[in-house]
C-alpha cells in the first residue's frame, strides 16, 4: 500500500475552502438544470462560477480532458464530455462532477440530477447511489477499514437490485487531484487500509441498473454501461476524524432537481 498523506490542520482548512467552492458550484448547476439546456451550457455555468471565485476547473486539460466539468447522461457512467449538440430532455438523469482548484488544493464533488420526471429505473439508480454514499460515509472513522466502505455500498446496492461499477474508484485528494488511497466501492468488511484521522479522500459510487461492466467510447473518456442500462453517481470529499468524518463538500441545503425529488420507497 503506497503512502497515504495525513493532512495538517492547515491542509484541512484549505480543503474546507475549496470543498465549499466545489459544492456551491454544484448547487448553482442544480438550480439551473432543465430540459432544453445542453451539457455545454452546464460547462459554461461551471467555468463562469469558478472564475468568479478566482479558482480553476481541475478537469480542463487533465490528462487531455477537453472540458471543465464532467456531464454524464443516462447510460453514461462517468467522464461524459460537455457538448453543445447534447440537449437535455424530460426524463433524463445527468451526473455533474465538479472539481475545483484553489490555493493549490482540489475539491471534488458530484451529484445526479433529474431532468423533469424520472422513470422508475432512473429513480432507482439515482436514489441507491445517493443512499449508498451516505451509508459509506457513516462507516468512516479512525480505525475503520477501506473494505468497510466498499462493503456498505455493495451490500445496499446489490440488495436493491442494482450493481456497483468496478472500473473507477474514489481517491485520495489534496494538492493532487488523484492520489492514494484507491477507494473501491465494493469490498469486504474488516479488510484493506486502516483509516487514520487526517486522511482525505473521495467516495463516489457509480450504480448501474443492470450489470456493472463498462465500455469506453472512441473519445477515450466517456464510460458507458456495457448493457445500455442507466447509471448514477454521487461524490463527496471527506476527511477522516477520530470519531467519524467531516464532509468537505457538504451542502447548505438540499440540491434542487435532485435531493428530495424522488424517494427510495419503490
Ligand atoms: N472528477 C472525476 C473524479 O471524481 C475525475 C474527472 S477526470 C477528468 O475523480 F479528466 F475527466 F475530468
Ligand atoms: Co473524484
Ligand atoms: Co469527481
Amino acid at each position: 500500500m503506497a503512502n497515504v498523506i495525513i493532512a495538517s490542520p492547515a491542509d484541512i482548512e484549505a480543503m474546507r475552502i475549496v470543498g465549499r467552492m466545489a459544492s456551491e458550484t454544484l448547487e448553482l448547476v442544480g438550480d439551473s438544470i432543465r430540459a432544453g439546456m445542453s451539457t455545454e451550457d452546464i460547462d459554461r455555468l461551471v467555468v463562469e462560477d469558478t472564475k468568479r471565485r478566482g479558482a480553476k476547473c481541475s478537469p480542463l486539460n487533465y490528462h487531455g480532458f477537453p472540458k471543465s466539468v464532467c456531464t454524464s447522461v443516462n447510460n453514461v457512467v462517468c467522464h461524459g464530455i460537455p457538448n453543445p449538440k447534447h440537449v437535455l430532455k424530460d426524463g433524463d438523469i445527468i451526473n455533474v462532477d465538479v472539481t475545483t482548484l484553489f490555493g493549490g488544493y482540489h475539491g471534488d464533488t458530484s451529484a445526479t440530477f433529474y431532468v423533469g420526471t424520472p422513470s422508475p429505473e432512473a429513480r432507482l439508480v439515482t436514489e441507491v447511489s445517493r443512499r449508498s454514499l451516505d451509508l459509506a460515509i457513516a462507516e468512516v472513522r479512525e480505525g475503520a477499514r477501506l473494505g468497510d466502505i466498499g462493503a456498505a455500498i455493495q451490500e445496499f446496492a446489490e440488495a436493491s437490485g442494482t450493481s456497483v461499477v468496478r472500473a473507477f474508484v474514489g481517491h485520495g485528494i489534496g494538492r493532487k487531484f488523484h492520489d492514494e488511497p484507491k477507494v473501491s466501492h465494493v469490498g469486504k468488511r474488516g479488510t484493506g487500509l486502516r483509516l487514520r484521522a487526517g486522511m482525505i479522500f473521495t467516495i463516489e459510487p457509480m450504480i448501474n441498473g443492470g450489470h456493472w461492466d463498462v465500455d469506453i467510447l472512441d473519445d477515450d473518456w466517456t464510460a458507458i454501461t456495457k448493457d445500455g442500462s442507466l447509471s448514477a453517481q454521487f461524490e463527496h470529499t471527506i476527511v477522516v476524524t477520530k470519531d467519524g468524518c467531516e464532509i468537505l463538500t457538504a451542502r447548505k441545503a438540499p440540491l434542487k432537481n435532485s435531493e428530495g425529488v424522488a424517494s427510495l420507497t419503490m
